[in-house]
């Protein structure tokens, strides 16, 4: 199999409140560095832009740091002429504040009510201008994990998603093992038994692979 070029997100991302505060989430960006090690490891090329993490850049891929999702959507729309195949394992904020303060909000004030708004969702945007690329998504549930992954395959167009029980203490975020389901439009679900993210990356990749092959067939 010929080597493809791979984007993959990671991380979390930040929407400021003030210059000093933020809003964001608990992603380490662990499982999109595996994924991003992974395809190295495969012989793709690699592009991985990250939201704010304390992780190494992995050996052999190229990385783009990017605080906001409006700066990850920016970041992969300037990648994605380049890339056959798009990973999305950030954790995008899906909320930021409406007017966020040029200065530091006083604490000696009243508490700030947030206004929020949207944020861009990537995969959204992108999914009219799929052409013949693979798009892979992560679903990070609590509850009705299959239903709302099931759901995010369709809504965002998506060849293969990875449904992420987060509500177990030793899978999803922060921890260095993860259980999920692979989900592709007309396969039966795949529910992987708990493992390292290495492992998970690993097997994410391997599937990618086969619905590559299959779809230049
Ligand atoms: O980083 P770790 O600590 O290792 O944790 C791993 C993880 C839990 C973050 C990861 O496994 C995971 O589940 N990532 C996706 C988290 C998420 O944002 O899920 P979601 O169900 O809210 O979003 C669904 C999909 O849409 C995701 O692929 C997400 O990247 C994408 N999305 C979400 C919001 C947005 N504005 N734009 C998007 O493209």
């Amino acid at each position: 199999m010929r080597n493809m070029n791979i984007l993959i997100t990671a991380g979390p991302t930040r929407e400021s409140i003030d210059p000093v505060r933020f809003i964001s989430n608990r992603s380490s960006g662990k499982m999109g560095y595996a994924l991003a090690r992974a395809a190295a490891r495969h012989g793709h090329a690699v592009v991985l832009v990250s939201g704010p993490v304390s992780l190494a850049t992995p050996r052999g891929v190229r990385r783009v740091d990017v605080i906001t999702a409006q700066s990850m959507l920016e970041a992969v729309r300037m990648h994605w002429d380049w890339c056959e195949v798009l990973i999305m394992a950030a954790a995008v904020a899906d909320w930021r504040p409406r007017n966020p303060s040029p200065i530091k909000l006083k604490k000696a004030r009243m508490a700030p009510r947030l206004e929020l708004e949207p944020t861009p969702d990537i995969l959204l945007a992108l999914a009219p201008h799929k052409g013949a690329r693979l798009t892979v998504g992560f679903a990070a549930e609590t509850d009705h994990l299959a239903t709302e992954a099931r759901r995010k395959l369709k809504a965002k167009r998506l060849d293969l998603l990875v449904g992420n029980d987060v509500s177990r203490t030793d899978a999803g975020f922060e921890v260095d093992t993860n259980q999920v389901i692979l989900l592709t439009a007309d396969g039966r679900p795949v529910e992987l038994p708990l493992m390292s993210k290495d492992e998970v990356a690993e097997r994410i990749l391997r599937r990618v692979e086969e619905l590559w092959k299959d779809s230049r067939r």
